[in-house]
């Protein structure tokens, strides 16, 4: 190919950023490729957002999409006629989506539709419960896209089974620690710990927002209760999703958890200040996706509050266990007593997955 190849990076919500930044990073090094960043919007508070793009060195969005926030059918309709426009404007040569965001079976749709080929960033992924909208993501997805890059074997195993010809699939490992790895020293200077008066005591980090847990009353009533018992034990901190402090809000649970002491509930913070919370972490609570991969590379205990979860190699060969929201407390005191798997690092979870996407698509483009 003579001129470099147009490639699309899509980045939606906070989970993509960290996954869009190092192949952003990768791609704009290499000559044979002219990259556009394309924002969707389906997050757009500065500290959903923003913070970031400048802590990862994104630069400003090329395509704004500002679709906001919606109903499911909304937001996934309002992205796929913006970025239908993008693309009919500007046709790329390869589109890439990642993770499982509604924004992400968007475009994926669009593409298929208008035969640009997609390459999809964390391909494979299954937790089998189609009663959380990101599965259904996953699976629209995966039957659309051209590249399925996978973080861990149990991807490529349930691809495989799906009937995924086995040359779309490529295992390149897990794209979020290459995010870590490049922000390091950023992140073991920051004090973020120090700044919340953080110190004295351990501490956990604790991230809730999944429909399941925070829409429904009694279950985030039983959680409230699990973390103040716990607060006991250790200092939490606590960064609240925007979906989640509504709920905690309209529950009247808001003020109780927090005045709790020990309870520290804050704005979701910054990519570096929360990661620099977390490698000091004695354990997390969470029912993030990110953060079980997170806690794995790091080696810290992960309390997952859900009852599967997309990412099984967290559990066979990390530091993650799936926890009932009753069993908590709990679990929080066998992981503050040592009772917990040490865990180890899944194969190709290296900081180096950026450069084996961008090896994959110079082949793809026929530049290798
Ligand atoms: C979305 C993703 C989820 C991901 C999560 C990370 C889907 C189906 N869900 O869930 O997989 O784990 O992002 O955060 O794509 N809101 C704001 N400001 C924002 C964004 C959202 O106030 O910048 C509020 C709005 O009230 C909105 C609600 O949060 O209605 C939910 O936002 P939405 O993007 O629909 O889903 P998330 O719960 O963030």
């Amino acid at each position: 190919m003579s001129r470099p190849a147009l490639v699309h990076l899509v980045a939606a919500a906070r989970p993509n950023f960290m996954k869009v930044a190092p192949l952003w990073h990768a791609l704009a090094a290499d000559p044979a490729f002219a990259v556009q960043i394309v924002h969707t919007g389906q997050h757009y508070d500065a500290n959903m957002s923003d913070a970031f793009f400048s802590d990862l060195g994104l630069p400003e969005p090329h395509h704004h999409l500002s679709v906001g926030s919606g109903t499911h059918a909304e937001q996934t309709a309002r992205v796929m006629i913006a970025y239908e426009a993008v693309a009919l404007g500007g046709r790329p040569d390869w589109t890439v989506v990642v993770g499982d965001v509604n924004s992400t079976a968007a475009v994926a749709l669009v593409c298929a539709k208008l035969m640009i080929p997609v390459a999809h960033l964390e391909a494979g992924l299954r937790s089998r419960d189609r009663s959380m909208p990101e599965e259904v993501n996953r699976l629209v997805t995966d039957v659309l896209a051209d590249l399925l890059w996978t973080p861990s074997p149990d991807g490529d195993e349930n691809l495989r089974r799906e009937g995924v010809p086995a040359e779309r699939i490529e295992r390149v490992g897990n794209i979020m620690l290459d995010s870590f790895e490049l922000l390091r020293g950023r992140i073991e200077a920051d004090d973020a710990g120090a700044r919340l008066g953080l110190g004295a005591r351990r501490y956990g980090v604790v991230t809730l927002h999944r429909p399941a847990n925070v829409d429904d009353r009694d279950t985030l009533t039983g959680l409230v209760a699990q973390l103040r018992a716990a607060a006991d034990s250790l200092d939490l901190v606590f960064p609240v999703h925007p979906r989640t402090r509504k709920q905690l809000q309209a529950f009247g649970l808001h003020d109780t958890l927090a005045g709790t002491p020990g309870i520290r509930l804050i704005e979701p913070l910054g990519y570096v200040p929360f990661m620099s919370l977390v490698t000091r972490a004695a354990l997390a609570i969470t029912d993030s996706g990110g953060l079980q991969e997170e806690t794995t590379y790091l080696g810290i205990p992960c309390l997952t509050v859900r009852p599967n979860t997309e990412r099984p190699i967290t559990i066979s060969e990390g530091t993650n266990r799936l926890v009932k929201p009753a069993e908590l407390l709990e679990n929080v005191g066998q992981a503050l007593d040592g009772h917990w798997p040490a865990g180890r690092r899944p194969a190709l979870w290296d900081g180096r997955t950026a450069g084996r996407c961008v090896t994959s698509l110079r082949q793809r483009i026929g530049v290798a």
